[in-house]
């Protein structure tokens, strides 16, 4: 059996990641100043694509804010995502028109074809299931966006070919 180094690498691979020097930065430009979490986070989502824990705890310690409060804005902004976020953003819409068309099949199949719950991402990073309300669309209901894709008045039985089209894009290159 392969001996495993004990204790976290992650100072280690750190360093190794541009990543973090561009969250230094953007800490260092706004600490001190007044209301500097939420353009952090902002920056920091831009660069990570979402939010993890130990982007959070450097954030926490760079601003000198408490864990909990970085915690209360990520679950309070819908924009801040703690969940890493796949290359396509499958939104379902379930305002009123597609939810009485059928919006709701639709999104179990899509758990079941993606193998993800609501606001999860698949295990390959290709897609994340999200819920939207109105898209404004309603006289195509019901109506998923995938990417900056619409599709409407779905069944359930359309959604493996329209996912298989995605998955063949990605196998072509
Ligand atoms: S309710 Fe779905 S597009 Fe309007």
């Amino acid at each position: 059996m392969e001996a495993v180094a004990k204790g976290c690498q992650c100072q280690a691979l750190r360093s190794q990641d541009p990543r973090y020097q561009k969250l230094a930065d953007i800490i260092g430009k706004y600490a001190g100043e007044a209301g500097a979490l939420i353009p952090v986070l902002h920056e920091a989502q831009e660069v990570f694509g979402y939010l993890p824990h130990d982007v959070q705890v450097l954030v926490a310690e760079g601003l000198d804010v408490p864990l909990s409060e970085i915690d209360g804005v990520i679950t309070f902004y819908s924009l801040f995502t703690s969940e890493p976020q796949g290359k396509y953003k499958v939104g379902v819409c379930l305002g009123t028109a597609c939810y009485v068309k059928g919006a709701a099949d639709v999104l179990e199949e899509l758990k079941k074809q993606l193998h993800v719950d609501i606001n999860k991402t698949t295990a390959d990073g290709l897609f994340t299931l999200e819920v939207t309300r109105c898209v404004g669309a309603c006289g195509l209901a019901p109506v998923v966006s995938i990417g900056d894709d619409v599709y409407g008045r779905l069944v359930p039985g359309d959604i493996p070919a329209i996912l298989d089209k995605y998955l063949q894009a990605e196998k072509n290159g």
